[in-house]
C-alpha cells in the first residue's frame, strides 16, 4: 500500500498584522486556567477553545502562538486540533448547520432538509456559503431520535424538522451569532445560561 501524503514543507502561514492570541486572552490563560491546571501544557485546549470562539476557526498562525505561549511544540498543537472534530482549521460560516444523517432521520428523510439546504445557501456539505453566513455538515445521531429529522444550529438543537421550518429558522437568525441562545436555557446577563428549573 502507498501511503499519499500532503506536502506542507512549502506550506506559508499566514501572519496578520497583530497576533490572534491576544494579551488579554492570555491574562485570562494565565489567571484563570493556569492555576487549574497542574502543567501549562494541560491548557491546550481551553487555549483552543478561547482562540475558536474568538475567530470561529483556527488560523495556522494562531496555533504557533499556543504554542509557544504554552511552551509545547507546534507539532503537538497540531496533533490535538486534528484529533478533536470540534475544531476548525479553515474559515468556518457565523452558522454551522449539521443535519443528522443516522437512521431515525433518514427514514424521517432528512436528506431532502439536507439537499434543500444545499441548494438555497449554494454549498455542498461540509462547505461554507460565499457571504460567508453558513457552513452546511452532517452529523451521526445528535440523540433526538424522537423527534427526528434533527439538526443542531450552533449546537442549538432542533426537532422534528421540515423544509419550511429550516427556513423560517434561517429568516429568524441574528445577525451576530453571539446573539443566538438556546431558548430551553435561561440566560443571565453575564451570558451564563442553566436549564429551566435548575
Ligand atoms: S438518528 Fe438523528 S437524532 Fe438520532
Amino acid at each position: 500500500m502507498a501511503w499519499i501524503t500532503e506536502n506542507r514543507r512549502t506550506a506559508v502561514v499566514e501572519k496578520g498584522s497583530s497576533p490572534y492570541l491576544t494579551e488579554d486572552m492570555k491574562a485570562e490563560l494565565r489567571d484563570i486556567y493556569f492555576p487549574r491546571y497542574p502543567t501549562k501544557r494541560a491548557v491546550l485546549l481551553p487555549a483552543l477553545h478561547l482562540v475558536q470562539h474568538k475567530y470561529n476557526w483556527l488560523p495556522t498562525a494562531a496555533l504557533e502562538e499556543i504554542a509557544v505561549f504554552l511552551e509545547v511544540s507546534p507539532a503537538e498543537v497540531m496533533d490535538t486540533v486534528t484529533f478533536y472534530d470540534e475544531y476548525w482549521l479553515k474559515p468556518k460560516g457565523k452558522y454551522l448547520i449539521g443535519v443528522c444523517r443516522s437512521l431515525a432521520c433518514e427514514i424521517c428523510q432528512a436528506d431532502k432538509i439536507t439537499e434543500h439546504l444545499k441548494t438555497k445557501l449554494g454549498v455542498d456539505v461540509g462547505d461554507t456559503s460565499a457571504d460567508g453566513q453558513f457552513t452546511l455538515i452532517e452529523m451521526e445521531c445528535i440523540g433526538s431520535c424522537g423527534t427526528a429529522p434533527a439538526a443542531l444550529v450552533n449546537e442549538v438543537l432542533h426537532e422534528d424538522l421540515t423544509v419550511e421550518k429550516f427556513d423560517a429558522l434561517i429568516n429568524k437568525l441574528p445577525t451576530d451569532p453571539h446573539d443566538y441562545k438556546d431558548p430551553s436555557i435561561t440566560w443571565d446577563e453575564n451570558g451564563h445560561g442553566g436549564h429551566h428549573g435548575t
